[in-house]
């Protein structure tokens, strides 16, 4: 996948309309995690120092296609302006006679952010027109937006069909980091997918058992699969309609030769809560009064030990309910494992991304997505329209 990207335009004297995913948590209007604004200062910084004028547009939150000021960019633009150190004009609106005038006046160096793009239906219904309207701010589009990236919108697929088109340094990374992973891994490179539901993890499974060397299914979902290899697994979570899908996806890394690591033993609970005590169970068999909730610690030193030899790692999904304090060893030990392993290290999608930041180890991966739907779609293999529309 060769992109275009911005070091293949001269920005002198031209106005970048510039699409980024600034659709950060915010508390009582204060910007809570600030990584996605981080991640495209490089982007913001180099246009601007190159000479050019800068249209920020982004989408916060689900609107549904009307101005709401509960979903005005007004804290992100305030937290933007801090991070780059420089003004940042918010404008009242995406498009209108008056955003065009402060367009209009913008000069080199300066920054013009637009309110929310999604206050508009035509954002999500990708409205060539819309489209039209907002590449009109521009001279060139610059999309750094990966989180947005699988959405076919307006502001992040539409606009590329009027204006010469550019991703930014953040896609450009994302991208760098994730396509190997699918087209020729370092190897032996492993894969670590967890999470609750086959359904929702299985696309990524059977993408990356093309590539990878060894697999390791944790999270709830783990244990549909091993009910399906007859082992006990008592009132933990079971996708019923699902253990077919479960029994081939086995077949298949079976035939291709990958080594599947499934949990050999748990950290289990009587109930679903977070004030549950945790019981070990040194078996892969689980008692029928109770739900396994963790791995235990043999399955840990199975993934420690596979990741410890990796020159590839991609982890996508927590191995247990890690939110609550007695089930978050076995999330924890292989955010550890990955931060120690010399190969290169890749995770993705949101709550294995929260429980890197939770236990402050993502300076120690060489790469932390800022797309949660969009890295797994990514790896599942999927044609992401918003980088589509910037490739060679
Ligand atoms: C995200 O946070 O995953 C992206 O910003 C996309 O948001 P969406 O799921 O509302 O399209």
């Amino acid at each position: 996948m060769i992109l275009h990207t911005i070091r293949d335009c001269d920005f002198t004297g031209k106005k970048a309309l510039v699409r980024v995913d600034f659709n950060v948590p915010l508390k009582d209007g204060i910007v809570t995690d600030d990584t996605r604004i981080k991640a495209a200062l490089p982007t913001i910084k180099y246009l601007l120092d190159n000479g050019a004028s800068v249209v920020v547009m982004s989408h916060f939150g689900r609107p549904k296609g009307k101005k709401n000021p509960e979903f005005s960019m007004a804290p992100i633009a305030a937290k933007f302006s801090e991070l780059l150190g420089k003004k940042v004009v918010l404008a009242h609106d995406v498009i209108g006679t008056e955003v065009e005038a402060q367009v209009k006046a913008l000069s080199a160096g300066e920054v013009l952010l637009l309110e929310n793009v999604r206050f508009y239906a035509e954002e999500e219904a990708n409205d060539p027109e819309f489209a039209k309207k907002l590449a009109s701010f521009g001279d060139v589009y610059v999309n750094d937006a990966f989180g947005t990236a699988h959405r076919a919108h307006a502001s992040t697929e539409g606009v590329a069909h009027y204006l010469p088109s550019y991703a930014g340094f953040l896609i450009e990374k994302e991208v760098k980091f994730m396509a190997p992973l699918l087209e020729n891994p370092e190897k032996p490179f492993v894969a670590i997918i967890g999470g609750s539901k086959v359904s929702s993890k299985i696309s990524v499974l059977e993408s990356l058992v093309k590539t990878c060397d060894t697999i390791v299914i944790g999270g709830g979902m783990a244990y549909t699969f091993l009910s399906v290899q007859g082992h006990a697994i008592g009132k933990s979570l079971v996708e019923e309609e699902y253990k077919d899908t479960a029994s081939s996806f086995l077949s298949k890394a079976k035939e291709k030769g990958v080594q599947v690591i499934l949990p050999v033993d748990h950290l289990c609970g009587a109930d679903f809560k977070d004030t549950t005590e945790a019981i070990k169970i040194d078996s892969v068999e689980i008692p029928e009064n109770l739900i396994g909730m963790d791995i235990g610690p043999k399955t840990i030193d199975l993934i420690c030990k596979a990741v410890g030899s990796a020159k590839s790692v991609v982890w996508n999904g927590p191995m247990g309910v890690f939110e609550f304090a007695n089930f978050a060893e076995g999330t924890l030990t292989v955010a550890k494992a990955l931060a120690d392993c010399k190969g290169t290290t890749v995770v993705g999608g949101g709550d294995s991304v929260a429980a890197i930041n939770k236990f402050d180890l993502a300076n120690k991966i060489d790469h932390v997505s800022t797309g949660g739907g969009a890295s797994l779609e990514f790896l599942e293999g999927r044609v992401l329209p918003g980088i589509k529309a910037l490739e060679k």
